[in-house]
């Protein structure tokens, strides 16, 4: 079926420049960009957009690194995108990436991972509704 996700691009990544290089490899797996925009989150829009992780160990140094330059936040739409995305961003840990993936290629560590893509559609909805209104979703 024809999904949307959410999909952001991480400070580690933006900082390298590698915007265009990893939207374009979205792009050539089918997926297109219906909604993108950059942000320089607060600490506080990072709790939130994380919240679900704010008893891990990793939650205060996650909220830092995600706030600590600009991130790209995109909804990508296209058959199985959700699935899709995930498997183009590669697993989470740089270590155990698939070569070819976003994560193998790009990422610094766990944290410092370049990306991020939702994990299921309940999560995918809720993700593109706290960084994007309807109108700026243009299929
Ligand atoms: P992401 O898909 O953005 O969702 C939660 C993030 O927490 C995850 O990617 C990782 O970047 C980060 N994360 C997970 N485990 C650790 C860890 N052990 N140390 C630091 N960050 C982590």
């Amino acid at each position: 079926a024809i999904e949307r996700t959410f999909s952001m691009i991480k400070p580690d990544a933006t900082a390298r420049n590698l915007t265009g290089a990893i939207t374009k490899m979205f792009e050539d797996a089918g997926l297109r960009v219906v909604a993108s925009k950059r942000v320089w989150m607060s600490r506080r829009q990072a709790e939130g957009f994380y919240a679900v992780h704010k008893e891990r160990p990793f939650f205060d140094e996650l909220c830092e690194f995600m706030s600590s330059g600009p991130t790209v936040v995109q909804v990508l739409e296209g058959e199985n995108a959700i699935a899709k995305n995930r498997e183009i961003m590669g697993a989470t840990n740089p270590a155990d990436a698939a070569e070819g993936t976003i994560r193998k290629l790009y990422a610094n560590s766990i944290g410092e991972n370049s990306v991020h893509g939702s994990d299921a559609p309940e999560t995918a909805a809720e993700e593109i509704r706290y960084w994007f209104s309807d109108v700026e979703l243009v299929g």
